[in-house]
């Protein structure tokens, strides 16, 4: 349970997100990290600090060792598979369905969102429950190894499968990235929760909103690159501040 983390919600910021015709939320780690997954960042217990990605989330590092990332990947599917939404995760499935034109953008590969119940998400860096092949690069579903074949072969070209999830040196889905920029620059009032702010393109999504003239939220217990931009700086947990945020914007919602 998250530690009771109150928080002053500035009235125009209630005001202006009462009133926004057009909502683009982005997600990182940190809206997670209260559902027991790990950030990549935070110091000691984030997974760059314990791993290397350059080990395991590359194109170059599969060949070089394919059951070494295939299984790191399992173990991080199994603590996706043993997580439930959080509070943060639901308060946003609730703005979703309070503002006319909404769009979540995550960065996240857990799939949280859409389990919490989120419609309109755009996963800019894949999703780690779902495969696709290596080399033809058909998406094979949720592929479990048979019997030692690990990692197991595509149906169509026996290449090797492989999560499907952006890696480092990789491209992003341009669909994804071409909606979330299009959204963020003309939202009326955009939301940062749970990232560090520092992986490109998504690092810079807040500054299309900004410069689009959005009122830019950011949600988060430390600073970020985006703080100074920021037109609110709310310092907490996800799960603790969206939920106050909702209340304060929606007050007839309880
Ligand atoms: P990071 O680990 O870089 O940043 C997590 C952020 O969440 C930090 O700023 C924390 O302060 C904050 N945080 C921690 N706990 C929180 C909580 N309970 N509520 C709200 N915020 C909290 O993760 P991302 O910014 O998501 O990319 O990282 C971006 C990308 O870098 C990832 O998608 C991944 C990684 O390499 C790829 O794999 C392509």
């Amino acid at each position: 349970m998250t530690p009771a983390q109150t928080v002053v919600i500035p009235a125009e910021l209630a005001r202006r997100l009462r009133s926004a015709q057009r909502v683009v939320v982005l997600t990182g780690a940190g809206i997670s990290a209260e559902s027991g997954i790990p950030t990549f960042r935070d110091a000691m217990t984030g997974l760059w600090a314990r791993f290397r990605p350059e080990e395991l989330a590359t194109p170059e590092a599969y060949l070089r060792d394919p059951k070494l990332v295939w299984d790191w990947y399992a173990w991080r599917r199994s603590r996706v598979e043993a997580a439930e939404p959080n509070a943060g995760h639901q308060a946003l499935v609730e703005l979703e369905s309070r503002v006319p034109e909404f769009l979540l953008v995550t960065q996240n590969v857990d799939g949280l969102h859409a389990r919490a119940g989120s419609q309109r998400i755009v996963e800019l860096h894949g999703n780690i429950m779902r495969t696709k092949c290596f080399d033809c690069g058909r998406i094979a579903g949720d592929a479990k190894p048979q019997g030692d074949a690990i990692p197991p072969r595509c149906a169509h070209c026996d290449g090797m499968l492989r999560p499907d999830v952006v890696w480092f040196g990789e491209m992003l889905p341009a669909e994804a990235l071409g909606e979330a920029m299009r959204a963020s620059t003309e939202s009326d009032v955009f939301l940062s929760v749970g990232t560090s702010t520092v992986v490109e393109p998504a690092a810079s999504l807040p500054f299309y909103a900004w410069r689009g003239g959005a009122v830019v939220v950011e949600v988060n217990p430390d600073a970020t690159p985006l703080t100074p931009q920021a037109s609110f700086s709310l310092r907490g947990s996800a799960a603790a501040v969206l939920p106050q945020l909702m209340a304060a914007a929606f007050p007839e919602r309880s």
